[in-house]
C-alpha cells in the first residue's frame, strides 16, 4: 500500500515564496478575498487555512463577494443538495466576473475531487479560473500564481496518491474564542453510502507533537474551546505506529489535558466500531473534556447497518451508551441518522425509532439518503421518495418528543455556559453553550462574551434553553 506523504518543510517554504510573489505582483494594491464554505467542520478548518494563505498573499477577508478580487468556493460532496448549492452559488458569481475581469474564481474541496464534477465545472462554468482537490490545498499559492499568469484555466485534481499532510501552513481563524484543530485526515471505512473515502483519501494522523504544539499555542492565545476534528477520531494513531506500541486517541486526549490553560476540549466524529472504553474512561476522568459525545448511529436496524458496512450492531452501540452513562450520568449524546437507505423496510425504520427512544438522544442530525456516484449503495434499489419523506417527518416528530421531555427537567436548574455572543434571532439576548453543548439564551452585557456565566433556566425548548443570569 502507498504511504501517506508528509509534505516536506522545503515544499511548504516553496509555497511561502509563491505567497510573496503574489503579494509583490499586486504591489500593495488593496485586495479582498471572499470564501464560501459548504459542509462539515473539516471544510471550515480547511477554509481557515486557505484564508490564512490568502492573507499572506495580501488579500483582506471580506463578507461581500461583490468587492472581492479572489473568490474561493470550498465545496462538499456528502449529499447532492450541498453540491447543487455550490454550483448555484458559482452560477451567481458569473456577473461579478463580467463586471471585474481581473477577478479570480477558484473552486476546491470534496465536490471537485470527483471527476464528473470537474467535468461539470469545465463545461458549464467557463469563467471559473482554477480548481483544486482536497489533497492540493497546501499548494494553493502556487495554483493561484499560475492561474493569474495562465492563458487557460487550470485544473489540479488529486493524483491518486493516498493523501498527504502539510504542517506549518498559515491559518486565519474565525473571530471568537473557539478553534478547530484537525488531528487526522481522510477515512478508511468505506460505508457504502459515503463519498468521503473517495474524495479525502486514506486515514492519516498528524504527529502528536504537532497537535500538542498547536493546542498549546491556542490555549496561550486565550481560546476557550478547542474542537479536535477527524472523520473518525477514534482511529487516530493507527497509521503512526505498529500495533502494540500504538499511541491512540485516548492517549492524545490525556496529553492535551495536561496543557495548562482554561479551555474545554470537544471532538468529532467518532465511529461506534472504534470508540473504546479507554476513551470513555479518559473523558470521565478529565475535567477539561466536555461531557458531550457525538456518536453517529446512521440506522437502528442491524440489517441496514450491515448493508451500510458499518461493522457494529445495535447491541454493541447500546453497550457503549450504557458504559458512557454509567461513567458520566450527565453526558449529552447526539447522533447522525440516515433515512431511506436502499432496502430500508418499515420494520428497519421502526428499529431506528426504537433506538432513538432507547438511547434518548439530546439531539439528532438527520438526513435523507442521497445516492453518491461511485459508491456501492448508489447501485442498490432505492426507497421511493414519498416513503423517505414520510419517514423523515416521523423521525423528527419522535425526536422532538424525546428532546422536549429531556429538557423539561432542566427548568429551575443552574447551568454554566461559555458565552458565545449575541443571539442571531434576537439581538437583545446573549447566547452561550453548556458543557453538554446545549444552547442557552439570556439577557446580559457584551462584556460576558468569551467568558463563563451561570444561568438559571426559566424555559426549555428542545433546541434551546432560556434563562436569567444568576
Ligand atoms: N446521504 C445522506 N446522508 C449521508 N451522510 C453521509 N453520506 C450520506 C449520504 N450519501 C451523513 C451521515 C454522516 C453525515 C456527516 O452525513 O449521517 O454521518
Ligand atoms: Fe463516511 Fe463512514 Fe468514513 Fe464517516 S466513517 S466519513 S460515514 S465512510
Amino acid at each position: 500500500m502507498k504511504q501517506t506523504r508528509l509534505i516536506s518543510s522545503e515544499e511548504v517554504r516553496e509555497q511561502s515564496e509563491y505567497m510573496q510573489k503574489v503579494r509583490s505582483f499586486w504591489g500593495g494594491r488593496e485586495l479582498y478575498v471572499y470564501i464560501e464554505t459548504f459542509g462539515c467542520q473539516q471544510n471550515e478548518a480547511d477554509s481557515e487555512r486557505l484564508c490564512g494563505m490568502a492573507v499572506e498573499m495580501g488579500y483582506t477577508p471580506t463578507t461581500d463577494p461583490a468587492e472581492a478580487d479572489l473568490i474561493l468556493i470550498n465545496t462538499c460532496a456528502v449529499r447532492e443538495h450541498a453540491e447543487l448549492k455550490a454550483l448555484s452559488i458559482t452560477g451567481q458569481f458569473k456577473h461579478l466576473k463580467e463586471k471585474k475581469p481581473s477577478l479570480q474564481i477558484g473552486i476546491c474541496g470534496c465536490m471537485v475531487s470527483q471527476e464528473h464534477r470537474k467535468e461539470d465545472v469545465r463545461r458549464k462554468y467557463p469563467y471559473v479560473n482554477f480548481l483544486f482537490g482536497t489533497s492540493m490545498l497546501w499548494r494553493f499559492p502556487q495554483i493561484l500564481w499560475e492561474a493569474m499568469h495562465a492563458k487557460r484555466r487550470t485544473f489540479h485534481l488529486d493524483t491518486g496518491d493516498p493523501g498527504n499532510i502539510a504542517e506549518g501552513l498559515p491559518v486565519r481563524r474565525a473571530p471568537g474564542h473557539k478553534a478547530w484543530v484537525s488531528i487526522m485526515y481522510g477515512c478508511n471505512n468505506f460505508c457504502t453510502y459515503c463519498v468521503v473515502p473517495y474524495v479525502r483519501g486514506r486515514e492519516r494522523s498528524r504527529q502528536p507533537a504537532c497537535i500538542l504544539e498547536e493546542v498549546r499555542t491556542l490555549a496561550a492565545e486565550g481560546y476557550r474551546e478547542i474542537t479536535l476534528l477527524g472523520q473518525n477520531v477514534n482511529s487516530y494513531g493507527k497509521d503512526l505506529a505498529a500495533e502494540g506500541e500504538r499511541y491512540d486517541f485516548a492517549d492524545l486526549l490525556s496529553d492535551i489535558c495536561k496543557i495548562p490553560g482554561d479551555f474545554q476540549i470537544r471532538f468529532m466524529t467518532s465511529h461506534p466500531k472504534d470508540a473504546s472504553e479507554k476513551l470513555i474512561d479518559v473523558m470521565a476522568r478529565e475535567p477539561k473534556i466536555a461531557k458531550a459525545f457525538h456518536l453517529p448511529l446512521q440506522s437502528g436496524s442491524d440489517n441496514i447497518l450491515r448493508a451500510m458496512n458499518r461493522v457494529y450492531n445495535r447491541e454493541h452501540y447500546l453497550h457503549l451508551i450504557d458504559y458512557m452513562r454509567e461513567k458520566m450520568p450527565d453526558i449529552a449524546i447526539t447522533t447522525d441518522i440516515i433515512v431511506g437507505f436502499p432496502g430500508e423496510t418499515e420494520e428497519d425504520f421502526e428499529d431506528t425509532l426504537d433506538m432513538l427512544r432507547r438511547v434518548g438522544y439530546d439531539n439528532i442530525y438527520s438526513f435523507l439518503y442521497s445516492p453518491r456516484k461511485g459508491t456501492p449503495a448508489a447501485e442498490m434499489t432505492p426507497v421511493p421518495q414519498a416513503i423517505k419523506s414520510a419517514r423523515f417527518q416521523r423521525l423528527l416528530d419522535t425526536q422532538y418528543e424525546i428532546a422536549a421531555r429531556k429538557v423539561a427537567g432542566l427548568v429551575g436548574t443552574l447551568q454554566t455556559v461559555l458565552v458565545e455572543g449575541r443571539s442571531k434571532t434576537d439581538v437583545t439576548r446573549l447566547t452561550g453553550r453548556t458543557e453538554q453543548n446545549r444552547l442557552v439564551h439570556f439577557e446580559g452585557d457584551d462584556a460576558l462574551i468569551g467568558r463563563e456565566a451561570v444561568i438559571r433556566i426559566t424555559r426549555a425548548e428542545p433546541h434551546a434553553l432560556f434563562g436569567e443570569l444568576e
